[in-house]
């Protein structure tokens, strides 16, 4: 005798059966539209370019990716806003807007935890750097899959820059980030939260008088013809996400989690895994320029660094972990 489980099988094989094939493919084919701040040109958007290939090859076509570069759907605290309510599927996002709101993040924002690129991708692979990835889908509501980087932070600036006092009240443009805020006020200057797309009018037009910047948005924007110093701090290495909304990605199978997790982290480990040749030919087209190049490590800033250690340590346990796991010389 048919069991009612079986008999309930039985009658919808039928309808079932009936779907033309191509509508069942239909069906099953999903559009993911993932944010940026980044414009087309930028590495991250060609590096997501060939990973939304990569994805949709791997998944057989099931799943395609539409990039939304420059800011379009707005800047990244909009668009976490999107993303905790479902209405964006993904992004990759700098660590600011998480770091303004869950302070362990804010230990990749410490300066001066590693001293260049190479120990910068090493310390985003470390358990450490990692494991503050697991709060994100709470604190957030996004998974985070991995991280990339912006590469590491120097600081631009219109007059020429000779010690800390030339920084003094000066306003620095940063990328709107509590702890990045906090060390520019450490350091005496004035810091002035700007989204990336927005600096260019404000330092061609001296509405600013410097930047927090990495090589590649510096040669983008060809800021080396406005600015007369480039401080090499190196002072911290500027994470950034892969993202994908916790609502979205609780619709997914087990297997199609896996495949966009791993297809994402193969790519940005690709992106991580490029910055220090990249940064290497970066530097060495600024100096070809009029701008001074001058390096500014940790002792540039007298005590900034413990100064900065004191408010952050007890906000994000991790900063600690991480200065002793990368010691400096
Ligand atoms: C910035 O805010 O400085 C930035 C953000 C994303 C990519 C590059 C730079």
């Amino acid at each position: 005798m048919t069991s009612p489980i079986a008999r309930r099988a039985l009658l919808a094989a039928p309808a079932a059966l009936a779907l033309p094939a191509n509508h069942a493919r239909a069906q099953a084919t999903r559009e993911f539209r993932l944010g940026l701040i980044t414009p087309p040109a930028h590495t991250w958007n060609q590096n997501l370019t060939a990973w939304g290939a990569r994805l949709r090859d791997a998944s057989g076509g099931r799943f395609t990716v539409t990039l939304f570069p420059s800011g379009q759907l707005g800047n990244e605290a909009t668009m976490l806003q999107q993303l905790q309510t479902g209405a964006l599927d993904m992004s990759l996002m700098t660590t600011s807007e998480i770091s303004n709101r869950v302070d362990p993040i804010g230990a990749l924002h410490a300066p001066f935890i590693v001293p260049d690129i190479q120990a910068a991708v090493r310390m985003l692979r470390h358990p450490i750097a990692l494991g503050l990835l697991n709060g994100l889908p709470q604190a957030v509501g996004c998974v985070g899959f991995r991280y990339g980087m912006v590469g590491m932070r120097q600081i631009l600036t219109r007059d020429v820059t000779n010690t800390l006092a030339d920084l003094r009240g000066k306003k620095i443009r940063i990328t709107p980030a509590a702890p990045t805020r906090d060390f520019f006020n450490i350091i005496g200057a004035a810091p002035t939260p700007l989204a990336l797309p927005q600096i260019f009018e404000a330092l061609s037009n001296g509405q600013i008088d410097g930047v927090d910047l990495d090589f590649e948005s510096t040669i983008n924007n060809r800021f080396q013809e406005i600015c007369r110093t480039m401080l090499l701090t190196n002072h911290f290495a500027f994470p950034a996400i892969g993202l994908m909304s916790a609502r979205v990605f609780a619709t997914l199978s087990p297997a199609d989690r896996d495949l966009i997790r791993g297809t994402m982290t193969e790519a940005l480990d690709a992106l991580c895994d490029s910055m220090p040749e990249r940064e290497e030919r970066q530097l060495a087209q600024l100096r070809t320029s009029n701008m001074q190049i001058r390096p500014a490590g940790p002792e540039f800033f007298g005590d900034a660094v413990a100064q900065f250690d004191r408010q952050w340590g007890p906000r994000a346990p991790a900063l600690a972990q991480l200065r002793a796991a990368f010691p400096r010389g």
